[in-house]
């Protein structure tokens, strides 16, 4: 159902799989505990050491291009339900997960176009066992080992995650969005003035 590729390292697991889509098929996720130019969000940075987990998701899609950016709702919505195992969390939408008002995980979703839609790459970052932040970053960033004082299985935790994943995205492909209500059940901005 699922192929998990594992690299001992890649500049960017988003753009391995841009660049090679044609060579697997849909539900393939690669991953890397070195990431070494990794994408985040608005030109971010995003690199990543054997602490966090870092993957992408293949999908190809059947659906409407306008139903694109529901694919970060759905990715969203799959994480928090998952990390809400381990400790309560929220979606701050449209791509962080936030724990404690710290983001924990990011989400970037990219997708590779002729005339349709040929493909659609979920990249995912999780902080999972770190527990030193830059001093930039530790105001407003943490890990799920900060917060529950445990440390994760990580090999775990990705199946998880993808496995949620895809029972989420075959219910939406049947129009079935029990994804909108965990977003909305889990929203950050739920009970914060804004
Ligand atoms: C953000 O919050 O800015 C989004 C971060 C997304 C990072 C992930 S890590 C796996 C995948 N590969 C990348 O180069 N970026 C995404």
């Amino acid at each position: 159902m699922y192929n998990i590729i594992k690299f001992d390292t890649l500049p960017s697991t988003n753009l391995y799989l841009k660049q090679n889509y044609q060579n697997y098929n849909e539900f393939t996720i690669i991953t890397t505990d070195n990431q070494t130019n990794g994408k985040g969000r608005m030109t971010r940075i995003w690199n990543s050491s054997k602490d966090d987990l870092t993957f992408s998701i293949l999908l190809i899609p059947t659906f409407d291009s306008s139903k694109l950016p529901l694919i970060s709702l759905i990715i969203g919505a799959a994480l928090c339900n998952v990390m809400n195992r381990y400790i309560s969390c929220s979606i701050k939408w449209p791509n962080d997960i936030i724990i404690n008002d710290k983001k924990v995980a990011g989400i970037l979703v990219e997708g590779v176009f002729s005339d349709k839609t040929e493909a659609v790459i979920v990249g995912i970052g999780i902080n999972v066992n770190q527990v030193f932040f830059s001093d930039d970053l530790i105001i407003k960033a943490t890990s799920l080992r900060l917060e529950t004082n445990n440390i994760i299985d990580k090999d775990k935790l990705l199946k998880e995650v993808v496995e949620e994943f895809i029972t989420l995205y075959n219910k939406f492909l049947q129009n079935d969005n029990t994804y909108l209500d965990i977003v909305k059940n889990n929203n950050y901005l739920k009970n914060k003035e804004v």
